[in-house]
This record gives C-alpha cells, structure tokens and sequence, in this order.
C-alpha cells in the first residue's frame, strides 16, 4: 500500500511539473508580454515576419539570400515552408544545417512558424 502511494505522489509530482511547462499556452497574457503569441491564430503579418525580421533576414534577405532563400517577404518564407527547408532547418532535421547557425530559437517562436504553416500560411 505504501508503495502505491509513494508512485502516486510521484506521478502526481511529474504532471504538476507539465502543468508550469504549459504556462505560456496557459497564460496568453504572458506570452504576447514576451513577445511570443501561440494562442491567436497564428499569421505571417501578427508572428512570423518579427520572427523572420528579429533572426534571419541579417542573412537572408532578397540582397544577401544565403542557401538561395530570402525571408524578408511573404512569399519568400512561404516557399521556404513550403518545401520543408524552413522547419528543417529551424529543428536541424531532414538533413537541414541548424538555423540561426550558432543557437536554436526559443521554443515558442519555432512553435509560433509550426503553427503557422498548419494554418495554411495565413497572411
Ligand atoms: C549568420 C547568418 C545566418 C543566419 C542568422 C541565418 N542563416 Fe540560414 N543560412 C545561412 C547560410 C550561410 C546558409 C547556407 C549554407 C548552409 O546551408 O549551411 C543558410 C541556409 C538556410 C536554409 C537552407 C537550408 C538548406 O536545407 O539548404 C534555410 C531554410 C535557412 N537558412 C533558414 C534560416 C532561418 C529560418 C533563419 C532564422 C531563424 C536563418 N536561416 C538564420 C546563414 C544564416
């Protein structure tokens, strides 16, 4: 009996853990206050640009278009996303080089450009 209580403190003590991993997709609030919003539909024009502006339009833009891919226009990152480079190389997956080359983004700015290609690269 001891023993079942022990596991179930436990796992009671790992899924409060997942409870404050979710705090930004529960505190809406929080995350625009940091500049991340996944909790309104996510669009090119509300997310995705700052995003792209903030960490790759330095190198990628329709002047310096490193790789042949320039994010500084809608249709630039669309077909970045659109042929898979775009999540690859933010993940490092799919034979994708790791992008921004030195460190990955934040969580909720890579989930941010996720949901956006799932919402059919709204405008
Ligand atoms: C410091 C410069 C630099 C920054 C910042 C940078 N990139 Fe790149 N990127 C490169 C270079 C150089 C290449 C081409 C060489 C290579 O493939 O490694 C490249 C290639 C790519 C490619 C093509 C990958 C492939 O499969 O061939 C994609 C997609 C890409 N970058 C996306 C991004 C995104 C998204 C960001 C911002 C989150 C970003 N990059 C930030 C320098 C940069």
């Amino acid at each position: 009996m001891k023993k079942i209580v022990a596991i179930f403190l436990l796992f009671s003590a790992v899924l409060s853990g997942c409870y404050y991993d979710n705090y930004k997709e529960l505190y809406p609030s929080a995350s625009l206050a940091n500049g991340c919003d996944t909790v309104s539909a996510v669009t090119y024009n509300k997310q995705v640009a700052s995003v792209m502006n903030g960490y790759c339009v330095g190198c990628h833009s329709s002047s310096i278009s490193n790789g042949n891919v320039a994010l500084d226009s809608y249709s630039g990152t669309m077909s970045a996303a659109a042929s898979g480079q775009l999540m690859g190389s933010l993940l490092a997956q799919s034979g994708n080089p790791q992008m921004p080359p030195n460190a990955p983004l934040d969580a909720c700015s890579i989930r941010e450009v996720q949901l956006w290609i799932q919402n059919n690269y709204a405008q």
